[in-house]
C-alpha cells in the first residue's frame, strides 16, 4: 500500500527513541499484513521507538533504495525482509561503513560476510517443506493411496525468496522418499491470490490428472481453489484434488472449515517483539543468537479448527 510508505519521508531525528527502518517486502499476503501490523504495533513511542516504514511492492530496487533513504537519515537499525536472497552485499556494506546495524526479520540473505547483519528471525522454511511432504505421506496412506502413482503440482513463492526455496526443498526432500509421487509442474504464484489463481488455471487446462496442488503460501492456495471449481472440480478433504499451503493465517481456517484446503503448515509472522528484544539487547551490548528460528505447527481438517481460529492471532 503506497499510502502508508513512509521510508523517504520519515525523519530519524527522534531525541531519545530508537529510530528502527523496515523495509518490508510488500502487502502481497495475509500474512504480510500481519508482520507489517506486529511491527507497526511494536515500535511505537510508548516503547521508546520511532518506526521508518517502507513497502517495497515486492521489488529489491525499492528495498535497496529504502535501506540507503535509512542510512542518509542516519537511522539507529536497519530491519530487513528481504525479497530474495541475493544481491545484498553492496548495500549491507554500506550500512556497515555508516555504523549501522542490520537485523534480518522472514527471509534470508545469502552474503559471503555474515558480519553484514546482527541477527535473523524466521521460519524454517525447508523444515516446513518437509513437515508437509510428511503430512501428505500419512494422508495419502491413510487414504489407502499410500502406494498409488500421485500427481503433483506446485504454485511456488516469488523465486529466489528464501520461503520460496526452502519449502521447494523441503517437499523436493519428501520427493526423493516417494517414487510414486510425480511432480508434473512448478510455476510461481510470487505468494498472491491472483497469480496463484492465474497459475492454477493454466495448470488445469494442461493436465487433467491433478492430485494434489502444494501451494507455497495460503494466498496462492485461495486463488488456486477458485480455479479448481472454475473449472468444474472439487477439492478438500471430500474432493478431487488434494490443496496444501503454507503460512496458517486465519482465513486458510475458514477455508479448511468449509471444506476447501486440506492443511496449512504454519509459518510464525509476529516477528515485531522478536526483533526488539534483539534491539534491546544489542543497546545493553548484550550478544544476540545469530540465527533464530521461531516455533511452527500444522493444521489439518481433522483437528478442532474453530477452536484453534477463535484464539488464533493472525
Ligand atoms: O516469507 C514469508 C512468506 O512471504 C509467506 O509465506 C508469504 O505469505 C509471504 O508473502
Amino acid at each position: 500500500d503506497e499510502a502508508e510508505d513512509t521510508g523517504s519521508e520519515g525523519d530519524a531525528d527522534s531525541g531519545e527513541l530508537i529510530t528502527v527502518g523496515y523495509a518490508q517486502v510488500g502487502a502481497e499476503s495475509d500474512w504480510r499484513t500481519a508482520n507489517t501490523e506486529s511491527f507497526k504495533s511494536t515500535f511505537i513511542e510508548e516503547n521508546g521507538y520511532k518506526l521508518i516504514f517502507d513497502d517495497a511492492q515486492q521489488k529489491q530496487e525499492n528495498q535497496i533504495k529504502a535501506i540507503r533513504s535509512f542510512i542518509q537519515q542516519e537511522v539507529d537499525y536497519i530491519v530487513v525482509a528481504p525479497v530474495v536472497e541475493t544481491g545484498w552485499e553492496t548495500v549491507l556494506e554500506e550500512a556497515k561503513e555508516a555504523g549501522i546495524p542490520v537485523i534480518l526479520s522472514d527471509r534470508m540473505m545469502d552474503v559471503s560476510d555474515d558480519s553484514l547483519f546482527e541477527a535473523w528471525v524466521g521460519g524454517n522454511f525447508v523444515k516446513e517443506g518437509e513437515t508437509c511432504g510428511d503430512w501428505l505421506a500419512d494422508y495419502l496412506e491413510e487414504q489407502g493411496r499410500g502406494d498409488e502413482e500421485i500427481n503433483m503440482v506446485t504454485i511456488q513463492g516469488t523465486i529466489g525468496a528464501s520461503a520460496q526455496v526452502g519449502r521447494t526443498e523441503g517437499m523436493a526432500n519428501k520427493l526423493e522418499e516417494h517414487s510414486n509421487w510425480k511432480m508434473l509442474d512448478m510455476q510461481s504464484g510470487e505468494f498472491t491470490q491472483a497469480k496463484g489463481q492465474e497459475v492454477m488455471e493454466s495448470f488445469l487446462k494442461s493436465y487433467d490428472d491433478i492430485d494434489v496442488v502444494i501451494c507455497e503460501n495460503d494466498n496462492e492456495a485461495f486463488g488456486a481453489i477458485d480455479a479448481i471449481k472454475a473449472a468444474g472440480k472439487s477439492c478438500g478433504p471430500d474432493g478431487d484434488i488434494i490443496v496444501v499451503s503454507f503460512d496458517s493465517v486465519k482465513a486458510a481456517f475458514e477455508s479448511m472449515i468449509a471444506g476447501d484446503l486440506n492443511a496449512t503448515f504454519e509459518c510464525n509472522p509476529l516477528h515485531g517483539p522478536r526483533v526488539a528484544e534483539i534491539i534491546q539487547k544489542l543497546e545493553a551490548g548484550e550478544t544476540v543468537d545469530k540465527i533464530q528460528y521461531v516455533d511452527e505447527a500444522y493444521f489439518d481438517t481433522s483437528m478442532d479448527l474453530e477452536t484453534i481460529l477463535a484464539e488464533r492471532a493472525y
